[in-house]
């Protein structure tokens, strides 16, 4: 993905820098399947605590691009999530096809049946955006760890 997605940071001098890849199926299936491959992603990298958080805006972010799929394609389309951890940031995108930017409604209350997933990836995240792309967008989130965490 283009590194333009995310704000610009200098290259890391200490640390270590990880990435990972991964597409699957637009379809509520995938989910399981992505939230695992989260868990252990940032199991192996030690992220340490704030995995919990990492997994939590990544759930929301995938299940909203899966549902953003479902209503536009048939059967049979793709999304993308990428974590990337460098200089103690974690960074998550997720990609889809689907032209329509996400609609972050503030007012969306504890009782609310829905709206509340953006909420919760702006509560939990530092930062969180929206790039529109040739073919679809990537909605992607940021979280800095702490010393701890990315050491
Ligand atoms: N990847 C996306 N592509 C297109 N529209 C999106 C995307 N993500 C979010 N949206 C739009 O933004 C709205 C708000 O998303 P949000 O995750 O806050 O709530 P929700 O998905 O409707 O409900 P909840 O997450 O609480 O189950 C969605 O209803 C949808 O219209
Ligand atoms: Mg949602």
């Amino acid at each position: 993905m283009q590194s333009a997605i995310c704000p610009h940071r200098p290259p890391a001098t200490g640390g270590r820098a990880h990435r990972s890849y991964l597409e699957a199926g637009a379809v509520p299936a995938s989910l399981p399947y992505i939230r695992r491959h989260t868990r252990r992603t940032l199991a192996a990298w030690e992220v340490g605590p704030a995995a919990d958080d990492v997994e939590l805006m990544t759930s929301e972010l995938v299940t909203n691009a899966i549902a953003a799929t479902l209503a536009m394609t048939p059967p049979g389309a793709l999304v993308a999530l990428y974590l990337a951890m460098e200089a103690g940031l974690l960074s998550v995108l997720v990609w889809d096809c689907c032209p329509e930017q996400p609609v972050h409604r503030a007012q969306a209350g504890a009782d609310a049946e829905s709206g509340r997933g953006l909420g919760i990836v702006q509560a939990v995240s530092e930062r969180w955006g929206t790039v529109a792309l040739e073919g679809g967008k990537v909605v992607w989130a940021q979280l800095a760890l702490t010393n701890q965490e990315a050491m």
